[in-house]
C-alpha cells in the first residue's frame, strides 16, 4: 500500500459543494467517495458533537489516508465498499446530506502503478477497488469485439470504437494485454494519423477513460442508486453529485429528473393515475460549475459539474 501521506488531491467545488449540503451541525452525513477526505474534513469541521459522517470508498489506499487526515475527528465512521451497496449494507440509516464526488482522484491517476495512465508504463489494472474483480488487463482480454466497441462508444463517446475493438482483439489473439502501454499501442494503431486532432488531447485518452468505466461497472448502475440513495435522505436532505465528464453527467441528470418527475401517464391525462409522486426538488442554480479562481488553481475542475436535488417532505 502506498503512503497515506502521500495523497495529493485538491477536492473540486469545495465551497459550493458543502453550500449545497446545507449542512445541520447535528445531521448525519454520507461521504459515498471519501478519497482523500478533503470535502469530509469540510463536513466534519460544520458537525458539532451530535452529528456524524459515515466515509465509504472502494480503494483501500484511499480509506487508509482519508484515516490518516480525518484522525482528530471522533464522529467519523469508515467503510470499504462501493456506494452501489449502501442502500442494502445501511439499510434503514437515514442522511441528511449524501455526497458523490464521481470517479477516481487525481492521486489514483497519478500513481502509475495503477494503470489508470496513459503517459506511463504499469500494469493495465484500473481496479480502484484492488481487492476484487477483473483488472483492465483481464477484461481485454475476455470480452468479445463488439462489447469492447459497444463500450468504447457509450463511456467515451469515441468514434474509432469499431476499429480499436477490432485491433485489440487481434492484437490479443498474438499476445494478450499486460501493460498500460500495450494498449496505448493499439489505439495507436487502431487510429489513423492524418485524423488526429490535438485538440482531442491524447489519442488513448477516451479508451483509457472507456476501459476504467468498464472495468469499475461506474455507469450501468448509477440510475438506480441515486434512486436508491434519494430515499434514504431525511426530508429536507439533499443529494449532492459531482461528475466528470458527459457521460456519467447525463446518468446524474436524467435520474435527478425522474425523481422530480417520476409520473409515466400520457401528457394529455388531466390527473395523474401512475401514482408515481415526485420525491425530491431540484434547487435552482445548478448543474454548477468551477469558478475561474478555481481553474487557475486546478485545471482538472475544468470538466466538473455539481448537481443538487433536496428531499420533498
Ligand atoms: C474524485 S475522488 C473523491 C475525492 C474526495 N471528494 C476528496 O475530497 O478527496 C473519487 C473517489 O471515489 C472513489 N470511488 C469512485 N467510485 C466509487 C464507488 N462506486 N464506491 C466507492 N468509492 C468510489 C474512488 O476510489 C476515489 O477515491
Amino acid at each position: 500500500m502506498s503512503s497515506p501521506q502521500a495523497f495529493h488531491h485538491l477536492p473540486v467545488l469545495y465551497e459550493e459543494t458543502l453550500s449545497a449540503l446545507s449542512i445541520k451541525p447535528d445531521g448525519v452525513y454520507l461521504d459515498g467517495t471519501v478519497g482523500g477526505g478533503g470535502h469530509s474534513e469540510g463536513i466534519l469541521k460544520r458537525l458539532n458533537g451530535e452529528g456524524r459522517l459515515i466515509a465509504v470508498d472502494r480503494d483501500l489506499d484511499a480509506l487508509a489516508s482519508a484515516r490518516e487526515r480525518l484522525k482528530a475527528f471522533p464522529n467519523v465512521t469508515f467503510l470499504h465498499g462501493n456506494f452501489h451497496d449502501v442502500p442494502q449494507i445501511l439499510e434503514g440509516e437515514r442522511f441528511d446530506g449524501i455526497l458523490l464526488d464521481l470517479g477516481v482522484s487525481s492521486w489514483q491517476l497519478d500513481q502509475a502503478s495503477r494503470g489508470f495512465s496513459y503517459h506511463e508504463d504499469a500494469p493495465l489494472d484500473m481496479r480502484m477497488d484492488r481487492s476484487k474483480g477483473q483488472t483492465a488487463a483481464d477484461w481485454l482480454n475476455a470480452t468479445p469485439e463488439k462489447d469492447i466497441a459497444k463500450a468504447l462508444y457509450d463511456y467515451a463517446d469515441e468514434k474509432w470504437a469499431a476499429r480499436i475493438a477490432k485491433i485489440i482483439v487481434e492484437t490479443r489473439a498474438k499476445t494478450p494485454f499486460k501493460t498500460t502501454l500495450d494498449l496505448v499501442s493499439a489505439v495507436d494503431r487502431a487510429i489513423p494519423k492524418a485524423v488526429r486532432r490535438k485538440d482531442e488531447g491524447h489519442p488513448a485518452r477516451r479508451t483509457f477513460q472507456a476501459v476504467r468505466i468498464a472495468v469499475n461497472d461506474e455507469i450501468n448502475p448509477l440510475k438506480q442508486v441515486l434512486l436508491d440513495l434519494a430515499r434514504m435522505l431525511n426530508p429536507g436532505g439533499r443529494l449532492c453529485v459531482i461528475s466528470f465528464h458527459s457521460i456519467e453527467d447525463r446518468a446524474v441528470k436524467q435520474a435527478f429528473q425522474l425523481m422530480k418527475d417520476p409520473c409515466t401517464c400520457p401528457k394529455d391525462f388531466p390527473v395523474c393515475v401512475c401514482g408515481n409522486k415526485p420525491i425530491v426538488s431540484l434547487p435552482k442554480g445548478y448543474p454548477m460549475s468551477a469558478s475561474e479562481a478555481e481553474l487557475n488553481e486546478n485545471p482538472r475542475a475544468r470538466s466538473a459539474k455539481l448537481r443538487a436535488a433536496q428531499r420533498l417532505p
